[in-house]
């Protein structure tokens, strides 16, 4: 497995995990035997993903849409998260990952909200890769709720009225203090955002691949980086003034 150069490594590296339950089918088995796999790739890519060189990693694992999935669905997929949650923090401890969420996390369950407070205040202090894991998450709902927050301040006089910017604005998004995604990866063939980091993956390189999540390897993330590594990002500059030609 060749690596790219480290400056072409994506520091933050976004998944929407997809595809568990076409996985399952294709197999004659149940949807959530495909979510059971996908929590295993959640853990071998997780480990990957340092081995590669990445700072942050972004899980989409449940969207604000999905609680309209069958109730038995919904359920099963609660208990997994909370048996993750449960296993994973000796891991989480033992390898100085920090474990952070983005998304309305105060509507989980309240087992699922246990562990995970656990979870990130034991992890708080490591800095070199964290986690971060979209839960109850969407877009919209994020926009929505930091427009309120920020008026909200406006109204209590702690930003200034009339004025307007990214800068402040962002600090309102359930992502405050991370960057934003270099890279965005979809599984399962579907080429989509699905209420997943619009305004933060304004300039995000977007890299879609066939496979279905559990069956996707650290080969398959290093084949995306790869195809990172080739793209030019240019924020609205011509290719001339990102490589200015040798005199
Ligand atoms: C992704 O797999 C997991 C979640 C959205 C929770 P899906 O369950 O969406 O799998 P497909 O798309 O039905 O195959
Ligand atoms: C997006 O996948 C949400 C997660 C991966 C958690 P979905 O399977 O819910 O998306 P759609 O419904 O196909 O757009
Ligand atoms: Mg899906």
């Amino acid at each position: 497995m060749s690596l790219p150069s480290p400056d072409k490594v994506p520091s933050h590296a976004a998944i929407i995990m997809d595809g568990n339950g076409r996985w399952a089918r294709q197999r004659g088995l149940p949807r959530i035997e495909g979510h059971r796999r996908g929590v295993e790739t959640v853990r071998k890519i997780t480990e990957a993903g340092r081995e590669l060189g990445l700072r942050t990693l972004t899980l989409y694992a449940f969207s604000v849409e999905n609680w309209k999935r069958p109730p038995e669905e919904v359920s099963a997929l609660m208990g997994l998260l909370e048996f993750y949650l449960q296993k994973e923090l000796q891991t989480f401890v033992k390898n100085r990952i920090r474990l952070r969420t983005i998304g309305r996390t105060g509507e989980l369950p309240p087992g699922v909200q246990k562990h995970l407070n656990h979870t990130i205040e034991a992890t708080a202090g490591f800095t070199d890769y964290t986690l971060v894991l979209a839960l109850n998450y969407g877009a919209r709902t994020e926009v929505a709720d930091a427009a309120r927050d920020y008026a909200a301040a406006v109204a209590a006089g702690r930003e200034p009225a009339g004025e307007s910017s990214w800068a402040a604005f962002s600090r309102y998004l359930s992502t405050a203090g991370l960057p934003d995604p270099d890279l965005i990866i979809r599984t399962s063939g579907e080429s989509r955002l699905s209420n997943f980091l619009m305004l933060q993956g304004a300039y995000a390189e977007f890299v879609f691949t066939p496979v279905h999540w559990p069956d996707f390897t650290k080969a398959d993330l290093a084949a995306a980086f790869a195809e990172y590594a080739r793209r030019e990002r240019r924020y609205g500059l011509t290719s001339e003034q990102l490589a200015p030609p040798a005199k």
